[in-house]
């Protein structure tokens, strides 16, 4: 992996983008490979538990969290579970995501999540200012072009309360063909070639980090982007609303993470100081 990274650093080239094939994910077959790589034995659970373990400087007890494309709500019921005190609101484009999100959430026992299906370009019937914080992963590069995701975040600065939290995570464009088949195919022994296909489509589709940086200027002040060292694999946009959260949120955490095996705890590592070398730290002191 550090070659591939090491010669993403040095690369002068851009790749175009390559659009998704379709902007939501209908497909059963589809949903049902993301779902399963998102579930607590998948490929994507570390990456989840990382994602939440990031709030916890963002969302707050008492907090109304609207989560933007929220797929099959693995990662939005990580979500819920670290912050039980807050309500969320999921919301996707996809009529079959939202139904496999009703059975995630079913199943997982969480009482703090609500679904609909709506699309983040067009948040109506959310009023302006009415919601605290605003979460949102891997769904950007669904969008088909820069004018939507300029589109979805002057309607997330709408709708959230001013200086409320924001965290958005989702791949950045890579520079070089072999780097994006490189992490597509990384773990393809646990992964369908559906969802290896999937998330080839996902790097190809993946914004820059300067259009993701114009994007953020929109959510108005105090928005620190941040990427992978070395190379924008995965970016996170992130507004924290407090500076210390409560023992019970680190308790948490912590036990979420010894929930996951060995190899998946090593994937959370590994993700947390890939973050940490390029600035970002793990809060909670929990590496
Ligand atoms: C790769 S999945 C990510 C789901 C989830 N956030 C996660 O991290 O597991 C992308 C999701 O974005 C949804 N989507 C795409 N465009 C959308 C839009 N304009 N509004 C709402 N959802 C959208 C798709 O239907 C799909 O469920």
């Amino acid at each position: 992996m550090l070659g591939h990274l090491l010669l993403e650093r040095v690369s002068l080239r851009e790749l175009q983008r390559v659009p998704e094939p379709t902007m939501a994910m209908d497909d059963p077959a589809q949903v049902e490979a993301f779902w399963e790589c998102g579930s607590a034995a998948g490929v994507l659970a570390s990456t989840y538990l990382f994602n939440a373990v990031q709030t916890a400087h963002v969302i707050r007890p008492g907090d109304k969290v609207l989560d933007l494309a929220c797929g099959p709500a693995n990662q939005l019921v990580q979500f819920a579970r670290l912050h039980p005190d807050a309500d969320f609101l999921g919301i996707d484009h996809a009529a079959s995501m939202i139904d496999r999100a009703r059975d995630t959430v079913a199943r997982s026992g969480v009482r703090n999540v609500a679904l609909r299906s709506g699309d983040m370009t067009s948040l109506a019937g959310l009023a302006d200012a009415s919601v605290d914080c605003v979460t949102c992963t891997f769904s950007l590069h669904h969008l088909p072009e820069q004018g939507s995701l300029q589109q979805a975040f002057r309607e997330v600065a709408r709708v959230l309360k001013p200086g409320g939290g924001i965290y958005i995570c989702d791949f950045g464009r890579l520079k070089r063909h072999s780097t994006q088949a490189y992490f597509a195919h990384e773990r393809r022994e646990q992964q369908t070639d559906l969802f290896t296909q999937d998330f080839l489509n996902s790097l190809k589709a993946a914004f820059t980090l300067a259009d993701l940086r114009r994007a953020a200027a929109l959510l108005g002040g105090g928005v620190g982007v941040h990427q992978t060292a070395l190379a924008p694999f995965m970016v996170v946009l992130s507004r924290p609303t407090q500076a210390a959260a409560s023992a019970a949120t680190r308790d948490l955490a912590m036990k979420m993470v010894s929930e996951l095996s060995r190899a998946q705890q090593r994937d959370f590592g590994n993700l947390s100081r890939w973050f940490r070398i390029a600035g970002l730290p793990i809060p909670l002191d929990l590496d």
